[in-house]
């Protein structure tokens, strides 16, 4: 298994080429599956998780390729069953259900479970697509939708965390194929919705609200091919960002987008970041050490739960104390046992953890748990004194692209080691 070792104390300085969004990506190459024309769709992130889902996409019927960035499909039939081996190795695959309903009226998919950062349950998925009318029963380990005939109707999309992503995606791609009209109330808001909202209507689909919380949809009778590019991940340029101010640097986030990161833009300034954007990009410096702030994690535009474990590493090495709480996966913790191996002081309040900053970290061999944990540890690596040593990597792999390489560029002493 590959690991990441990581030597400790480089200032990082330069400018890092921000990738293509993998939240936005997944669904969308999802969402290709509605049409059984061609698509094409540009800036796609090579990472696993993609090849995964260009894989699911193959199984389910489609022609796939993927060259440069750029993926075309073609799915003249779709296959309605989506097997437990293809939902148990990525949660994400679950955002085909509403196409295949879409497509073939009928689906059987097995129903996801947990992961490493807490329950993921979908019953608002369903509770939407029920709505629609399409009902499903569990039996199994598996969701059956026997039949659909969907009817547009007014729903309420909301839960106890607020609103669900990948649950709003469904429900919008299935609506999109429903009689008459369609109104998501609770809707997710993210950039990831409405750039997967964006495509939809590429294809020919009747959106109306995305990017806020009331989507309306009007059905139509079938939606065609197109072509579209990918917006910058937020998080991978939110996680650079983190990676210039841990280590007291200077770094320019090409082509990052201001406008998704407002509240992390904000929040970084009032600890003392110099952040400046312009058209291109976001420049990002420290010239001193920051201070510690209090976050609190929220469906956007609130402060992101994907940033949470990279603001514990770096409120880890800030002076100061301060609270983090996260209130959408609430047991997304799984890093601070590992940062604490670094010298981190951190105490866990149920969904708080309190960060008492420290003078510094210290290099140790640590293991990641999830992707946003991976990023957290190697973060901390940056920083620490000494060697740090980040193993089970394929975590981290699954939602950055070329991390090592691109921390290289910007002076990080890093090494992969297979
Ligand atoms: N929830 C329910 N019932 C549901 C669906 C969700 O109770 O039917 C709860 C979840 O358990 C959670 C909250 O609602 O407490 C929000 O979950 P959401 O459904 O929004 O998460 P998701 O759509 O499964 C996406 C991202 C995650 C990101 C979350 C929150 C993708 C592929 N995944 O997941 O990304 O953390 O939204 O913003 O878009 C990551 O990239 O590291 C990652 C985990």
């Amino acid at each position: 298994m590959d690991k990441l070792v990581v030597k400790g104390g480089a200032r990082l300085t330069g400018r890092v080429k921000v990738s293509g969004s993998k939240n936005s990506a997944l669904p969308i190459l999802a969402a290709s599956l509605l049409t059984p024309e061609k698509c094409v769709i540009h800036n796609v992130p090579d990472l696993s998780d993609i090849r995964f889902m260009l894989e699911i996409l193959r199984q389910l019927g489609a022609e796939v390729t993927f060259d440069h960035g750029t993926v075309t499909t073609r799915a003249e039939k779709v296959i309605s069953e989506v097997p437990y081996d293809l939902v148990r190795k990525m949660r994400a695959s679950i955002c085909v259900l509403g196409p295949i309903v879409a497509r073939n009226g009928h689906a059987t998919i097995s129903e996801p479970g947990g992961c490493s950062i807490g329950d993921r349950p979908i019953d608002i998925h369903l509770r939407g697509l029920a709505e629609l009318g399409a009902a499903s029963h569990s039996e199994g380990g598996n969701v059956h939708i026997p039949k659909a005939e969907l009817i547009g109707k007014e729903i309420f999309l909301g839960g106890k965390f607020g609103s669900t992503v990948l649950g709003t995606d469904n429900v919008m791609m299935a609506a999109t194929a429903a009689k008459g009209h369609t109104i998501i109330e609770s809707a997710a808001c993210e950039p990831e919705v409405k750039d997967l909202a964006d495509f939809l209507i590429k294809m020919g689909a009747k959106i109306t609200g995305h990017g806020t919380r009331r989507l309306e949809i009007d059905g139509v009778s079938g939606l065609g091919g197109c072509e579209h590019t990918v917006i910058p991940d937020r998080i991978e340029a939110g996680t650079f960002l983190v990676a210039a101010l841990i280590t007291q640097g200077d770094v320019f986030l090409a082509g990052a987008d201001p406008d998704h990161l407002v509240n992390v833009l904000d929040r970084m300034k009032s600890c003392g970041a110099n952040i400046k954007a312009n058209g291109d990009g976001i420049q990002v410096s420290a010239s001193r050490k920051l201070a510690s702030i209090d976050l609190v994690t929220e469906t956007y535009p609130g402060f992101p739960t994907d940033m949470q474990a990279q603001l514990c590493a770096l409120m880890s090495v800030t002076p100061g104390i301060s609270a983090i709480t996260e209130k959408i996966f609430p047991s997304r913790f799984m890093h601070v046992s590992e940062l604490r191996r670094m010298g981190a002081q951190i105490e866990l309040e149920g969904a708080t953890a309190i960060l008492h900053g420290v003078d510094h970290l210290s290099g140790a061999p640590v293991m990641a748990s999830d992707l946003r944990a991976s990023a957290a540890l190697v973060l901390a690596g940056l920083v620490a004194k000494g060697t740090t040593e980040v193993n089970r990597v394929y975590h981290i792999d699954r939602g950055y692209e070329h991390i090592d390489e691109k921390l290289r560029k910007l002076g990080a002493e890093i090494e992969r080691v297979r």
